[in-house]
């Protein structure tokens, strides 16, 4: 049991943010905050008045074997990047020795970032994808770890997919069952079929009937761009949320990544399924060749969680996602070509606020996900992010008396690095920050 002193930062809903001024956590020897209050008195931890303490954050797609290529390898569409960049790096970090080299640094800098929970596409390999599981459970980070399924003959490379639909589901099978023998409370498996496209058919509808045996969650890349929603309408003319629901993959907690192509009709199928979506902004701008309408999808009902996409996001932490996210929606809301009439240029009621994107960067991404995080409350797990707002050299500064607490959240989300986050704790436990601790 350690109590913590702070402010905290938070958004209980998608339109609100709640300023908890010096609450003293009580954080329980199971992880879980056990009581807040305003009371005083001394504490293990006082962040003082120059920390803030945020909730931790969920990224809902991580492509793990990517990530030596992050910041790289943006200059071709999908389908080519796929083939040229990252199949082959992929297949690298199959050997288990770059491998581990490849999980130990990202899972440290994820960390760092204030990435509490990552859900993860690992490689098509299952010793890697279980050595990721157990790198995550022994940095202490919350995660979702898939072996990543994907078998079709003229879509993967044959040095790079299962031999056939029955080794893949075989194989998807055996990843699930090493991680569960990790017996970690922080990791779990994930169920992953890459995309439709990659996928055959006997694959997707093995998956789906794996899924419904283990009930194990799914996550996989739906409507993502011009290319894939154009490739399930001539494969199976209808919608890939159709064909994935038509398989038995869209499911309660089924992450979709991306979606920028759904339909109002796919909408109304992921909020019924209780399934939602992982939004990449940044890796939107590369590859989906249209914003996300987060503003449609969260009226529909749709959980919506933010993503990072490593590597087709360049950027490693989900506070800059944020603001991509915010800065995406305004291009949606105005439109992007000043020829066009300003009448017809845009998509009115696209904006998202900082607020509301810090939900997704949170809470939403737990909804989607269906954990407890999300949100520092009495039972939920302390999974918190404390970050600095004063340190010298840093563009994130508190000015005394012009900064509220909404200026300073807003700060906080445009302008944190890893340099400003002092303490990352997932379930209780100290896991990475700047701030050195006897
Ligand atoms: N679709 C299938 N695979 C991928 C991937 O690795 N990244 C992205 N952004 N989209 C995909
Ligand atoms: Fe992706």
């Amino acid at each position: 049991m350690f109590t913590v002193v702070a402010t905290v930062l938070q958004t209980p809903t998608p339109d609100r943010l709640e300023c908890l001024e010096r609450v003293r956590i009580e954080v329980g020897d199971d992880g879980h905050v056990h009581a807040m209050s305003t009371g005083a008195g001394p504490a293990d931890v006082d962040l003082g008045d120059d920390t803030v303490l945020l909730p931790g954050l969920v990224d809902t797609h991580i492509h793990a074997p990517q990530w030596p290529q992050l910041g790289t390898g943006l200059d071709l569409p999908l389908e080519q990047w796929l083939h040229e960049y990252t199949f082959p790096l992929e297949r690298r970090a199959t050997e288990p020795a770059f491998a581990q080299s490849v999980w130990d640094d990202m899972v440290a800098v994820l960390l760092a970032h204030g990435t509490t929970t990552a859900v993860y596409f690992a490689t098509v390999d299952v010793e890697t994808t279980t050595m990721l599981a157990r790198t995550c459970a022994a940095a202490g980070q919350r995660a979702f770890v898939g072996r990543v399924a994907m078998d079709h003959l003229e879509t993967t490379p044959p040095w790079y997919r299962d031999f056939d639909a029955i080794a893949g589901v075989e194989a998807s099978a055996r990843s699930i069952d090493q991680i569960v023998a990790l017996d970690s409370a922080l990791v779990a498996p994930i169920i992953t079929p890459r995309f439709t496209p990659a996928c055959t058919d006997a694959l997707l509808g093995g998956l789906g009937e794996l899924a419904e045996a283990t009930q194990v969650r799914v996550q996989t890349h739906c409507s993502e761009s011009d290319w894939q929603h154009h490739h399930a309408r001539d494969r199976f003319g209808r919608s890939d949320t159709a064909v994935l629901d038509s398989f038995g993959l869209l499911r309660a907690n089924t992450v979709l990544a991306h979606g920028d192509h759904l339909d109002a009709t796919d909408l109304g199928s992921l909020a019924a399924a209780r399934a939602g979506v992982a939004h990449c902004p940044l890796s939107n701008a590369y590859f989906a060749n249209a914003v996300f309408p987060a503003r449609r999808a969260l009226s529909a009902g749709v959980a919506v969680g933010l993503g990072s996409d490593i590597a087709g996001g360049s950027s490693p932490g989900l506070l800059s996602q944020c603001a991509h996210a915010v800065t995406a929606s305004r291009y949606l809301e105005d439109g992007v070509d000043a020829t066009v009439a300003p009448s017809a240029r845009g998509v009115a009621g696209s904006r998202l606020s900082i607020t509301t994107a810090f939900h997704m960067a949170t809470l939403g991404g737990a909804r989607l996900l269906g954990t407890d995080t999300g949100l520092l409350a009495p039972g939920r797990p302390f999974d918190a992010v404390a970050v600095a707002v004063d340190r010298s050299g840093s563009a994130l500064r508190q000015w005394g008396d012009l900064d509220d607490h909404h200026r300073v959240f807003e700060k906080v989300v445009r302008l944190a690095g890893a340099d400003d986050i002092t303490d990352v704790w997932v379930a209780g436990r100290r896991v990475a920050g700047t701030r050195s601790v006897a």
